[in-house]
């Protein structure tokens, strides 16, 4: 018995909006790549899992994550791999900008869209970008300090700085945006601006040592939770805790959230992870959807003791 041509133009209908060409295997299947380059931090578990729900969204995506360990060579490979591979897209949040930089290009030389998160790379020749607004984030960290010793042309006070991985463009913009603030004021001291790597150990260690040469420290600014913690942690051990108003940046509820609740860091901001709109953004591109900005700069807030309990579940 024929079908009615109504269901004819449906069946041509659905077939044209699945992207034209009739599948003989249903519809097609893209290959996503994610070269994450580290899971140490509790931000980076968090990127990854809200990632993989997003992709449980898509059926018609296979998504590969690796985990290249905090090491560069580790991830140069990873990405060499997925271009032999040939994977449909790749993902990639770098550990750092130098080192990583010609194997995004080799990527997108070999026709695969690379969506970068996060960190960037020294080539901007990439399909997008997300992540936030660094530069901003710094910022509002240096007029949060500036507030807590007084006020744009009053405040006095020594902060000790401690950077992320200089290497990666996030710790270089959270400290050029601090700086441009805080160093307008003649009454503030900086101190410190050590490489922490992001790691919680370290910047413990480094704010241990700094503690013995420094009678007054009145703010720490870290440029992340771990660090700003591992720092509380050593002015604790020292006594000093009490003294000193520490700012980090994540603010995700298991962390940066949970320490300002307990009034351990006096302020957090918020750094929300890339990874969903990196997927949708990527699958976009594969489905001919390019998105309207090549860059997507994510929001950020100021979280403290007065609005932290809206960011906690
Ligand atoms: C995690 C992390 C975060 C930080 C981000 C910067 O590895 O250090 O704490 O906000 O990376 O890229």
């Amino acid at each position: 018995m024929p079908y009615p041509r109504i269901l004819l133009v449906l069946a041509g209908l659905w077939v044209s909006a699945c992207g034209g060409e009739p599948q003989p295997s249903g519809p097609r299947r893209f290959v996503i790549g994610f070269s994450q380059c580290t899971v140490t931090e509790p931000w980076r578990v968090l990127f990854n899992e809200k990632l993989e729900q997003a992709s449980r969204r898509h059926p018609d995506v296979e998504l590969r994550i690796l985990n290249a360990s905090d090491r560069t060579e580790e991830q140069v490979a990873q990405m060499k791999a997925f271009i032999r591979q040939k994977v449909d897209a790749i993902l990639i949040s770098p550990k750092e900008a130098a080192g990583l930089t010609r194997v995004v290009r080799e990527a997108t030389e070999a026709g695969i869209p690379v969506v970068v998160l996060d960190r960037d790379v020294h080539w901007d020749g990439y399909a997008a970008f997300v992540g936030g607004d660094n530069l901003e984030i710094g910022r509002a960290a240096g007029r949060h300090a500036v507030k807590l010793l007084g006020g744009a042309g009053r405040a006095r006070g020594v902060v000790y700085e401690i950077c992320g991985g200089l290497a990666s463009t996030p710790a270089q913009q959270r400290r050029d945006g601090f700086h441009e603030i805080v160093e307008r004021e003649p009454g503030i001291v900086l101190k410190g601006g050590l490489d922490g790597d992001w790691k919680k150990d370290r910047a413990h260690n480094l704010f241990q040592d700094a503690l013995k040469t420094l009678p007054v420290v009145d703010i720490v600014y870290a440029h992340n939770d771990p660090m700003a913690h591992g720092a509380f942690l050593a002015a604790r051990t020292a006594g000093r805790e009490k003294a000193i108003r520490f700012l980090g940046i994540d603010g995700i509820p298991g962390e940066g959230c949970t320490w300002v609740k307990k009034g351990e860091l006096t302020a957090t901001f918020l750094y929300p992870t890339p990874g969903e709109q990196g997927l949708e953004l990527a699958l976009g591109l594969l489905q001919g959807r390019p998105p309207a900005a090549k860059r997507v700069s994510l929001p950020t807030a100021t979280i403290t003791a007065e609005n932290v309990d809206d960011y906690l579940p």
